[in-house]
């Protein structure tokens, strides 16, 4: 296959001389090093990007098999000390965040020493409201500066955050505050996007009685929607302005082992999971990846368009840009509004040089017409980025010749909720860029193709497997909250003594990695990530449904989308009333991320003849590739299967 891949060279202008890692064999020299001697590896990185109160006792101790990892432990730092506080006295008048809202006539910008005073003022707050080190707050805003400030002031008390994203519903809600035991919700009046008001405040309201543990709730007036608070609710710029709280909150020192937050993920079994990342190690790699990947320099404007809801919010435009104390952009709206230019328009508006984005939206706007590119002055931008899905080589060159003018290296970054941080990826001016390949490891990361069949490490280049990573490294997810069993059984039991992803992918000839996709039961709407079995169980909470199989279906925008086989109870007429039942239904139980692209309808469900769902078969009938369905000996009924492509066949006849 790879010799029909495109190569893009390695040496875009300006990268050659100025980039942090000169080159292809300096870079391999490192890479060699962080694995070789993982303790002075990250030591001295260690030293570079993070000032601590107190020195590790040792670097890394590790037991796969109990997934035991710990990085600089006995060491002691906070991150919002290492964020803002150390920053203050050189960089103090620095922008930290530029603002741009839903609105385009709504801006604001917050240097470093604003930042760190509006951090203060809120962590005084949720101290006088009894919280401390080891509580855990759910915070559920818009893209907000409110939102960075509500995770720093819980990170300066040591208390745990856990973001909820604006697009779950409150039954989502409620689920992920009770898994964490969450005394706190900060959330506001509602959110905008594009141009229309969201109600966020309603989805709390009807997740509040079901969270006994809850003790007060925080909002902030963000759309004037005129709310009438209840007991223990309080307005967020009421608190804010109680001329009693203190100025300055001292900064809790926490082990580098501590908790920092809680981020749910959905797996492909289950409830979604509480994936638990720490003060030391997940910061050092927040703060390593976010310079070196981009090449950030101190003078860049960087804009990651992730919402911070998802991990790449957390560690990309929070975490890792306020480490380096550079200059983020913070933005509330979405692509389209008011046109499919608005991205551009931000560009240039404010100068950025560093773009990060998903796939998905690169292909969105790329069905607009690059006119609406090519109209805005973007020769700011010095470097691309992607991530959250495997992206498709079309959209990869649309971004390459309209977005970076062909002189801007795209970072085509593969990684998870649970590795903190980047894992693959191109660095700049070090390696060629082949579109849809991830490149090679970070420093520190020891990936492997496990052939499935036999458990052992792929033998030649494009051989197909399962990516596994053999090594620890600093950004790598410590426990599932509440629950260290599952840790160990989803990530290191499945292939034992290494850290299992869940991805299928292949190297190349080159040593390049390329990413296929998920291999269980996860799908990746728009860079989303969703189990099967969580949508299924919302479909089947339906009164009149007796089953369901969900499976994803390739979307030329959303990468995956959602496609559902449902079976209704006998007798029960199959109408486009109950099909809209069943949506709304996955909205409300999950939330809008989740709606079903498609519903059809099945008599029954391909299963083997011990009852297991054939979910490879409804795989190939959700894309409309029924001429080849493999090996169909193990059905039990095979007029079940030949029904739903019959039924398949006609709807797109
Ligand atoms: C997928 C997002 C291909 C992958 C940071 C992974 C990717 C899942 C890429 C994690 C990429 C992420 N190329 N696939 N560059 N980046 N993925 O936890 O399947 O939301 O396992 O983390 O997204 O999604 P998550």
């Amino acid at each position: 296959m790879t010799e029909t891949t495109e190569v893009y060279s390695a040496h875009l202008p300006g990268f050659q001389e100025t980039a942090f890692i000169k080159g292809h064999e300096e870079y391999q020299a490192l890479h060699k090093r962080s694995l070789e001697d993982p303790d002075a590896f990250w030591a001295e990185q260690a030293e570079k990007y993070l000032s601590w109160q107190q020195k590790w006792e040792h670097v890394l101790e590790y037991d796969f098999p109990q997934g035991k990892i710990s990085w600089f432990g006995g060491a002691k730092l906070n991150a919002t000390y290492n964020c803002l506080d150390r920053h203050i006295d050189t960089i103090g008048e620095k922008t930290a965040y530029f603002w741009e809202g839903d609105d385009p006539n709504q801006s604001l910008s917050l240097t470093y020493k604003e930042l760190y005073q509006k951090v203060n003022k809120a962590a005084a707050a949720l101290k006088a409201k009894g919280l401390k080190k080891g509580d855990r707050v759910v915070i559920y805003m818009p893209m907000v500066p409110e939102l960075a400030i509500a995770m720093l002031a819980c990170a300066r008390l040591g208390v745990i955050h856990s973001i909820v994203f604006g697009g779950f519903s409150a039954e989502s809600l409620a689920n992920r505050i009770n898994d964490c035991g969450a005394k706190m919700v900060i959330t506001a009046d509602g959110s905008f996007r594009s141009g229309k008001t969201i109600p966020l405040k309603n989805a709390v309201d009807a997740a509040l009685p079901n969270c006994p543990e809850v003790e007060n709730v925080l909002v902030l007036d963000r759309c004037g929607l005129g709310l009438t608070l209840g007991e223990n609710e309080s307005w967020w710029h009421e608190v804010m302005a109680d001329p009693d709280l203190p100025d300055y909150v001292e900064p809790e020192p926490m082990d580098a082992e501590d908790p920092l937050f809680i981020l749910y993920t959905s797996g492909s079994t289950g409830k979604p999971k509480g994936v638990v990342h720490t003060h030391g190690g997940y910061l050092l790699y927040a703060a390593m990846t976010t310079r070196i990947t981009f090449d950030l320099k101190d003078d860049e404007v960087f804009w990651c368009t992730a919402d911070i809801g998802w991990i790449t919010g957390h560690t990309y435009l929070v975490y890792g840009p306020l480490i380096n104390g550079l200059t983020g952009l913070i933005f509330e709206g979405v692509p389209s509004y008011p046109g499919f230019d608005r991205f551009w328009q931000v560009v240039e508006k404010y100068q950025v040089s560093k773009f990060y984005t998903a796939p998905t939206v690169i292909r969105s706007v790329a069905k607009e017409g690059a006119a609406m590119v090519d109209k805005y002055d973007l020769s700011s931008l010095r470097l691309l980025g992607t991530v959250g899905e495997p992206i498709n080589p079309e959209a990869w060159r649309w971004y390459y010749e309209h977005v970076g003018k062909s002189r801007c290296p795209i970072v085509d970054t593969w990684w998870q909720t649970e590795t903190g941080g980047h894992m693959m990826t191109p660095l700049p001016g070090v390696h060629e860029l082949k579109p849809g390949s991830c490149a090679q490891p970070f420093f520190g990361v020891d990936p492997v193709i496990i052939d499935p069949d036999t458990g052992e490490p792929a033998r030649y280049p494009n051989q197909e497997g399962v990516l596994c990573i053999r090594k620890p490294w600093p950004g790598m997810a410590r426990t599932v909250f509440g629950d260290h069993k599952r840790f160990i059984e989803t990530y290191f039991s499945q292939v034992p003594g290494m850290y299992f992803t869940g991805d299928g992918a292949k190297y190349d000839e080159d040593g390049y990695f390329w990413i296929i996709g998920r291999i269980d039961d996860v799908i990746n709407v728009s860079g989303h990530r969703l189990g099967t079995a969580e949508i299924e169980s919302a479909l089947v909470a339906h009164r009149d449904v007796a089953e369901a199989a969900v499976v994803g279906f390739p979307h030329p925008v959303k990468g995956q989308g959602i496609y559902a086989f449902v079976t209704l109870n006998t007798g029960v007429g199959k109408t486009d009333e109950i099909k809209k039942e069943l949506v709304k239904m996955v909205r409300s139980e999950i939330g809008p991320v989740a709606t079903p692209d498609v519903i059809q309808w099945a008599d029954a469900l391909p299963k083997t003849r011990s009852g297991k769902i054939l979910r490879r078969m409804l795989q190939k009938i959700a894309a409309g590739d029924i001429k080849e369905m493999g090996d169909t000996t193990t059905i039990a009924d095979p007029s079940v299967l030949e029904q739903l492509i019959k039924e398949r066949v006609a709807s797109t006849a």
